[in-house]
């Protein structure tokens, strides 16, 4: 019975990874929004899956979100094992609770791990001028190309109507993100089912287009809920190497597929 079950899931770890031109799929058993305990396995999964991509030098940045916070929960002081890391969060605020905020959590990883971080202090929903004049303070600006060095990536993926509402998002933004069919949501970025960009809010820090010259990105993200939301966001990533999942997302993923 485990064996058969184990076979399983390996079987659909292979099929997403052809399907989608993946370098690699991680399913762990069960449903995150049924079980807490199925998040901790994403999280572990993460931490290991990083762990392993680790380079001599690394740039690791994060998001914000509830996955991503057991990432960071589970890693463990052997983590670097001797290599350097510095965990940076990937973009501005996003309009989280403090506890999910990508600072929050990159502080805990570097606490967990006993690596270095830093903070990336920009509030929500800026306007032009206010983003052009915190470009150019030098202690932003210094954690900024750090981001936009990053050697890994490691991101959260949501639904984004959820994620809109998550984030008291203005009437306005709201409005466009339903009017263009916005299924997906990942970094700030809203995608409708093609996987095209519909909405993007803004903050500083990294954008899509800078994925592609991060080594390794790392998707996270599970729950039956969420399935409709990974099709569409793997169909618009400009780069992923690495979707971390459940067994009810990737249940998800390949019947409709
Ligand atoms: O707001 C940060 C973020 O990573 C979003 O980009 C993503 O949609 C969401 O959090 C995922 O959060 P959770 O893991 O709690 O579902």
């Amino acid at each position: 019975e485990l064996m058969g079950m184990i076979k399983g899931i390996h079987t659909m770890e292979e099929r997403l990874k052809e399907q989608f031109g993946l370098d690699e799929v991680t399913i762990v058993h069960g449903d995150s929004d049924q079980s807490s305990w199925v998040k901790k396995e994403l999280g572990k999964a993460c931490a290991n899956s990083i762990k392993q991509r680790l380079l001599a030098k690394n740039i690791i940045a994060v998001t914000g979100g509830t996955t991503t916070l057991e990432a960071a929960e589970a890693m463990t002081k052997d983590f670097a094992d001797g290599k350097e890391v510095v965990f940076v969060p990937a973009r501005g605020g996003l309009g989280e609770d403090l506890l999910n905020q990508a600072n929050s959590i990159v502080a805990k990883m570097a606490a967990n791990t006993g690596g270095k971080h830093r903070l990336l202090y920009a509030p929500d929903q800026i306007s032009r001028e206010t983003h052009e004049s915190i470009l150019k303070e030098p202690t932003i600006n210094e954690v900024l190309q750090l981001i936009k060095s990053s050697t890994l990536v490691l991101h959260g993926v949501g639904e984004a109507i959820a994620m809109a509402q998550r984030r008291n998002t203005p009437e306005e933004e709201f409005q466009k993100i339903k009017d263009g069919k916005a299924t997906a949501e990942a970094f700030g970025y809203y995608f409708n089912e093609a996987g095209q960009i519909v909405h993007r809010v803004s903050t500083i820090g990294l954008q899509l287009d800078d994925l592609v010259s991060a080594h390794d990105v790392i998707a996270v993200a599970g729950g039956a809920s969420k399935g409709k939301a990974i099709r569409s966001y793997l169909r618009g990533a400009p780069k992923m190497t690495v979707l971390i999942t459940d067994e009810a997302a990737a249940e998800q993923l390949l019947s409709e597929s």
